[in-house]
């Protein structure tokens, strides 16, 4: 079998990948030469546990990356694996990436290949953008084509071992797309769910995340109403869920990265008239709502930036468990921002995040030691959930020794540093709590 990934991104070159070491013969296209130029030096452009060692065993054997498909060559399938961004202030998903891609398959989709949509989209897109599109770039009537809808929902930091074992999703527009697809994904796990339609497998995705959406909102709503009653929002919850079963109410959090960000705006962008949508669109707003929280407790705590005042921020990438090197979508980043913005002066950490990134953003300086970026800072901001963090208890010493200074612990993950330290240490448990 052959086939034809456009996009190496996350997802793309995961799945590449996975798919060469499970011997299909995979060609992959890429726009971004930064991207292209890691790929010919055996890795990956991103932190992803397994990944390399994989990319070294198949680079160039059953895995090529290359500027245009081969057009002597014939292809299986060709899968769509490009983002699918929000555009106009987070309101409108923006699928000009998937035309564009669909675009550089002219003159060699002969309108017999099955089109593969893995990224993440709107009801209704793979039947009333794609395959009209595919119709109008090979001639050949809407009937006649093949085409899937096939999500990915695999996690950062664990997608490697994810591919090979995870449900995959199947849909086609008709019996033959369906089959295709199957025999495909069957080659990489043996565990595939075959699917009614093309909607319901769009809509599989998009509930997938909107429900971790959903569920995170109930966790941060109940923390915040806690702290009005004078309780520990993240202890009630805690003991809420403690031996009981029937409680299983999420820890308080960001709700960020590339994905959770926009995937409930995917969902309700062709919702209008449906009630839903506004139950939906609550939970992801006030998700969204953590991020000003903090920034508001910043200006409370140490009063408001002025060119000089040092915060020290750390856990920049969108998640620490699994651990990535993502960037985008990050609360922490926003946060950044807004700070940056307020006049203070940010002092940038992360485990994780590739430093050359931190630096790009340009929202203060980079260190590579947590205990430097604390210097001089009157606050430390621990924004992700990466179990370093514990480490920091192992010399509370060097935290001690410094005068007005706090932290926030957003994850509550410090939690002996507590009882060795006189530091003020907040979670977002208590920080509205007087
Ligand atoms: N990141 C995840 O873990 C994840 C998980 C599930 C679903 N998704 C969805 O999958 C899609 C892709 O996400 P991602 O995180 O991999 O995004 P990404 O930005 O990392 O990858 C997309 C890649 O496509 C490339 N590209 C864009 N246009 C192209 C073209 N015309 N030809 C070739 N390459 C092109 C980009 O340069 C980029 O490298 C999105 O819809 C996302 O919502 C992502």
């Amino acid at each position: 079998m052959r086939i034809g990934i456009l996009g190496l991104g996350y997802v793309g070159l995961t799945l590449a990948i996975a798919a060469s070491d499970k011997g299909i013969e995979v060609y992959g296209t890429e726009i971004n030469p930064h991207i292209k130029q890691c790929l010919s030096e055996n890795k990956a452009h991103f932190f992803e546990p397994g990944l390399n060692a994989i990319i070294r065993k198949v680079n160039n054997k059953n895995f090529f990356c290359v500027n245009s498909f081969p057009q002597n060559l014939k292809f299986d399938a060709f899968i769509i694996t490009v983002g699918t961004p929000l555009k106009n202030n987070k309101k409108q998903p923006d699928f000009e990436y998937i035309r564009t891609a669909l675009k550089s398959l002219k003159g060699i989709y002969s309108g017999n290949e099955l089109i593969i949509l893995r990224s993440t989209v709107s009801v209704g897109t793979t039947r009333n953008i794609v395959l009209p599109y595919l119709a109008e770039i090979s001639g050949c009537p809407e009937d006649d084509l093949l085409v899937s809808m096939c999500p990915e929902r695999t996690v950062e930091g664990k997608a490697v071992e994810e591919l090979t074992h995870l449900p995959q999703i199947i849909s086609g527009n008709n019996e033959t797309a369906l089959n295709i697809a199957q025999n495909l994904f069957r080659k990489i796990t043996p565990y595939v769910i075959p699917v009614d339609s093309l909607e319901e497998a769009e809509l599989v995705k998009l509930y997938c995340n909107t429900y971790r959406d959903m569920t995170f909102a109930i966790g941060n709503a109940f923390c915040r109403a806690a702290q009005m009653f004078g309780v520990n929002g993240m202890d009630v919850i805690k003991h809420a869920n403690q031996g009981y079963s029937r409680s299983n109410i999420c820890l308080p959090g960001f709700v960020a990265g590339p994905c959770l960000e926009k995937d409930a705006y995917i969902l309700t962008n062709n919702m209008e008239n449906c009630p839903s949508k506004e139950f939906i669109m609550f939970g992801r707003k006030f998700n969204e709502s953590l991020e000003n929280m903090v920034v508001e407790w910043v200006e409370k705590k140490i009063g408001s930036g002025d060119g000089k005042k040092i915060v020290a921020l750390s856990g920049l990438t969108f998640k620490g468990i699994p651990e990535t090197s993502d960037l985008r979508g990050s609360s922490s980043i926003y946060i950044a921002r807004k700070l940056k913005q307020l006049g203070y002066v940010l002092h940038l950490h992360d485990f994780v995040a590739i430093p050359e990134e931190i630096t790009a953003l340009n929202l203060g300086t980079y260190f590579e030691s947590l205990y430097n970026a604390c210097d001089q800072a009157l606050l430390l901001l621990v924004l992700n959930n990466n179990r370093k963090y514990a480490d920091i208890e192992k010399k509370p010493e060097i935290l001690n020794s410094k005068n007005n200074f706090s932290i926030l612990d957003t994850w509550d993950i410090c939690t002996n540093l507590k009882n060795e330290t006189d530091i003020n240490i907040y979670t977002l448990g208590n920080m509205y709590i007087d």
